[in-house]
């Protein structure tokens, strides 16, 4: 009997250091990984939503290229270290941001649109709406504004308290980058080709610098004539001059959320080198030409790809990230 209770005795501590093993496992999973969810706001800034709308719509109906801008600054923000609005952050003493990065310098636009509404936001219900979800939301508002589809935007991401310049570099795609480039970029962050494909649709608006372009319009040959001809008159061929001037991506209707930039790709009127090698003799010329026939088929397609990149590493829980008081800074 007494060999007996005394093993008893012994086996004890194993089932409890189990039961906490699992307990932390599980707090850790809760606190680290809590999910996105379409009512978050609901309980703590219930007008959330529709400031940043009412914003958006005032942003968009002064400059129209806007909704173009805030859409591609959620993009680059996702891209690099994930939604957590990083792209936001100004240089620091202790870090180099995103914002001087090849990619987003003299490039990216929308920061004082997201400042106001921030700045709304803080007034309303203060450290509440993270600048991540501010962008998320911007981007949705921005493509309904000029013509696109509506999707519900998850929400609840956190803000990080670091940027990185040189992810900015290496993972956001290039403008000269071919088809296999972009696949590896979009794949890097667990988007298919159809989800590339779908998002590289967002080109139906805003636009681009002649440094840009310059390459494609004097070297490419799976290029219209006219339209090459036509570009070259804004877009000097030496490098430098009129590096600035802007052409729109999509030339057919340039500020109209629709599919009329996978028509000028099956016209060879793809303005960016990147653009046109989504048709180009290769795996994704299919589903360019689904997408320029059939506009329904592309707009949920980007619907769901918009809410896949939205949800790329999300900063949650209470341990990770903040939310900031000012997007271009940490508390
Ligand atoms: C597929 C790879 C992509 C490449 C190589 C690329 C590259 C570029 C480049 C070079 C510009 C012009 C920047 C300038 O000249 O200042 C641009 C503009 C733009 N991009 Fe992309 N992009 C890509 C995907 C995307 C995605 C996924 C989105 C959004 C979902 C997006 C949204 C935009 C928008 C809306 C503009 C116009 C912005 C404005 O007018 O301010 N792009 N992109």
């Amino acid at each position: 009997m007494a060999p007996a209770a005394s093993s008893r005795h012994r086996s004890r501590p194993f089932p409890s250091l189990l039961i906490l093993t699992l307990a932390l496992t599980l707090f850790a999973t809760v606190t680290t990984k809590a999910q996105l969810s379409e009512n978050y706001y609901d309980a703590s800034c219930p007008a959330a939503l529709l400031t940043i709308r009412t914003a958006v719509a005032a942003a968009v109906l002064l400059d129209r290229r806007m909704g173009a801008s805030l859409l591609r600054l959620h993009f680059h923000d996702c891209f690099v270290q994930g939604c957590d609005a990083s792209v936001l952050l100004d240089d620091t003493g202790s870090f180099t941001g995103e914002k001087g990065a090849g990619p987003n310098a003299g490039s990216l636009r929308g920061f004082e649109v997201i400042d106001n509404i921030k700045m709304l936001l803080e007034l309303l219900c203060p450290q509440t709406v993270s600048c991540a979800d501010i962008l998320a939301v911007a981007a949705r508002d921005s493509v309904g504004q000029l013509g696109g589809p509506y999707w519900t935007v998850l929400l609840g991401r956190r803000d990080s308290t670091t940027a990185s310049a040189s992810l900015a570099n290496s993972d956001l795609p290039g403008p000269k980058s071919n088809l296999n480039n972009l696949l590896n970029t979009f794949a890097n962050k667990g988007l298919s080709s159809t989800d590339m494909v779908a998002l590289s649709g967002a080109h139906t608006v805003g636009r681009a610098q002649c440094k840009n372009c310059r390459a494609r319009i004097y070297n490419d040959t799976d290029i219209d004539a006219s339209f090459a001809a036509s570009l070259r008159t804004g877009c000097p061929q030496q490098a430098g001059a009129n590096d600035g001037a802007l052409e729109p991506l999509d030339a057919s209707s340039p500020d109209a959320f629709d599919n009329g930039y996978f028509g000028n790709l099956l016209s060879q009127r793809g303005l960016l080198h990147s653009d046109q090698a989504l048709f180009d003799v290769g795996t994704t010329d299919d589903l360019v030409r689904t997408y320029a026939s059939n506009s329904d088929q592309w707009g949920s397609d980007f619907v769901a790809a918009m809410v896949k990149m939205g949800n790329i590493s999300p900063l949650t829980g209470t341990d990770n990230g903040e939310i900031r008081m000012n997007c271009r800074r940490v508390n």
